[in-house]
């Protein structure tokens, strides 16, 4: 592939131009991100660089502040445009359909596509990257991922820095303010996902944030990204945050670390091994200090070792800002066929860790009786928490590593002796 490089002049946010006229834009979305991006394009100097043709969206009544300039439609059949026919397609809808069909369908006619989509892409990024292999035009979704923090299209070149063999990462934003005003401040998870709205970090509907889907679709992403594993993301061992309460944080500081809404994955044996979910991580991991809507990911290179990579994980602008990059460098390219890839369709299985464990009940039994009775299962504690006064019924234990089943059997074991509830979470080795 070759490309031309498009450094942002200091100040001016401005492209070198690639062509003399703008570069012609077919919009789809014009909500969060499409709409930021419409108010980035309408001032000059991007403004001489890129002309958005049309903008498609559900409701044409809508107010778009910013974006009261563009020509927009609500007919998918008009929102790939008309004749000349865009140049690129930026793609802001989320979700699969239309989204699917638009971009296929801008693949099949030859012109290049970007996408912030990391539904699209976890469900159907096989298909898409191929169908643009096929038809030797780019599709670039640096903005899927880490929305503000530039680096897979790093890789793209770099067969070396590509040999990836696993990576762990914090991937949503929302989930990591969360957790982060809750070990801050000891509040609870109600009154951080409040915060967090308030402060326009969630969604009205925070669900796919706070029970794992957008994290575990972005494992997906860089899964196929990184190792051409191509996985279906209700295959993973996923887990939402919903379950942590405040006073888990306050033990994890007790054990020297934090909880962390967690990505990772491992194929250095071969097979894929796959993760998502809260983990203790001790205060010595890099992503221990990953907070607030701070994003982090840290990849595993066979010859280099670790790579970080940090920075802001969302937001309109910075979404906007990234896909703008993108298709600047789309402008520099030679079209060129590429062969299929192969990809490795896998079910990732769920490696052994060590656990995180509460155990909160009226009459808890004695931290020996609660040993003896892990251990039956193969489970062995290596830490317990002090007995606190702030959270009588209730210990926390760290375990050796061991596999899933066997924490699962021993605390259903416990949880029916002992008349207690229990919840865990991942320990994330440094
Ligand atoms: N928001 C962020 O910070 C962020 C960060 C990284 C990546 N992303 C990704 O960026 C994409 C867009 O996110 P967003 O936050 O901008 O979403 P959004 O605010 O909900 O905007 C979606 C836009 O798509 C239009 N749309 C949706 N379904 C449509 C349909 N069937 N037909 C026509 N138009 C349709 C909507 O039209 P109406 O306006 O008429 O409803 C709206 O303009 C998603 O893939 C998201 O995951 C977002």
């Amino acid at each position: 592939m070759t490309t031309v490089a498009v450094p942002v002049r200091a100040g001016a946010h401005a492209y070198p131009s690639a062509t003399p006229t703008p570069v012609r834009l077919a919009l789809l979305g014009v909500g969060q991100v499409g709409g930021a991006l419409a108010a980035l394009v309408a001032r000059p100097p991007l403004s001489h660089q890129f002309h958005v043709e049309s903008g498609l969206v559900r409701d044409l009544a809508r107010e778009r502040p910013g974006a009261e300039h563009l020509q927009l439609t609500a007919n998918l059949r008009h929102a790939l445009g008309g004749q000349p026919q865009p140049q690129i397609v930026i793609e802001a809808l989320g979700g699969i359909e239309p989204a699917l069909t638009l971009v296929l369908t801008a693949l099949e006619r030859g012109i290049p596509v970007v996408t912030a989509n990391k539904s699209l892409l976890a469900a159907h990024g096989d298909v898409l990257i191929d169908a643009a292999g096929r038809a030797g035009v780019p599709l670039r979704y640096e903005a899927a991922v880490l929305a503000g923090v530039p680096f897979l299209g790093t890789f793209a070149r770099r067969a070396l820095a590509r040999d990836i063999t696993g990576f762990c990462g914090i991937v949503n934003g929302t989930t990591n303010f969360m957790l982060s005003r809750m070990a801050a401040g000891r509040t609870g998870f109600a009154e951080a996902l409040a915060e967090a709205q308030r402060k326009g970090y969630a969604e009205p509907d925070p669900a796919n944030d706070v029970n794992g889907v957008d994290a575990v679709e972005k494992l997906a992403v860089l899964l196929r990204h990184f190792g051409d594993w191509s996985v279906r993301t209700q295959d993973v061992d996923a887990q939402g945050i919903a379950a942590i309460e405040g006073d888990d944080l306050a033990a994890a500081v007790e054990f020297g670390g934090t909880l962390k809404s967690i990505v990772a994955a491992d194929w250095r044996e071969g097979s894929l091994s796959a993760f998502s979910g809260p983990s203790f991580l001790s205060d010595s991991h890099p992503l221990a200090r990953v907070n607030g809507v701070q994003n982090a990911v840290s990849l595993r290179n066979r010859l280099s070792g670790d790579l970080f990579f940090a920075g802001a994980g969302a937001g309109p602008d910075v979404t906007a800002a990234t896909l703008l990059d993108d298709a600047a460098e789309m402008c520099g390219e030679t079209p060129r066929a590429e062969a299929p890839r192969t990809w490795k369709r896998a079910t990732p299985s769920a490696p052994a860790t060590g656990w995180f464990v509460r155990v909160s009940g009226d009459r808890l039994p004695a931290d020996t009786s609660i040993a003896d009775l892990c251990s039956a299962y193969g489970v062995w504690l290596r830490r317990t928490s002090e007995p606190r006064g702030d959270a009588p019924g209730r210990r926390w234990f760290l375990t050796h590593p061991c596999a899933p089943s066997q924490i699962a059997d021993a605390l259903r074991a416990l949880e029916s002796a002992a008349g207690c509830d229990t919840f865990r979470a991942r320990i994330l080795e440094a």
